[in-house]
């Protein structure tokens, strides 16, 4: 079988904790991708669709936890567009509850935004932060370690 999406070098927000997330919601859209084309039963989609919301959803958590500590002044304009990947899904989930399927649209489309707010929104972030911690200072150590920098 073949996957819809691979983890690119390119992706890489030189955050091994933010990498390693993202990297895990491109392998739960790999799966639900897989579990359409691989026609499997209808309840073994809800339960990979339903890993992928609950995995989306402490992902964008952790991550507007973080972009608070580091005071990002586009904060507003992150979490929203977040909001609107949610609800996406939500509204894949409601269809295929009600239809008995997912569409392989709906999967480009979950795929095509992850990339595109990784390379886009989630970088502007990752440079943001990158000014705030890269000195020396106590506070530059302490996002380090949070965020498993070297
Ligand atoms: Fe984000």
């Amino acid at each position: 079988m073949e996957n819809i999406v691979a983890w690119q070098d390119a992706y890489s927000l030189e955050m091994p904790e933010i990498d390693a997330q993202h990297k895990v919601l491109l392998d739960l859209i790999n799966q639900v991708w897989n579990a359409v084309v691989g026609r499997v039963s209808i309840e073994k989609q809800i339960e990979l669709i339903e890993k992928l919301e609950h995995y989306t959803l402490s992902h964008f958590a952790a991550e507007e936890t973080f972009l608070r500590t580091i005071q990002y002044p586009e904060f507003d304009e992150h979490k929203k567009a977040h909001e609107i990947f949610v609800q996406r899904i939500a509204a894949e989930k409601a269809n295929l509850l009600a239809n008995g399927h997912l569409t392989l649209d709906m999967l480009h489309f979950l795929k095509d935004w992850l990339i595109n707010h990784i390379l886009g929104t989630d970088k502007k972030y990752a440079q943001f932060s990158q000014g705030k911690t890269s000195s020396s200072s106590f506070v530059g150590r302490f996002f380090s370690a949070l965020l498993g920098k070297r």
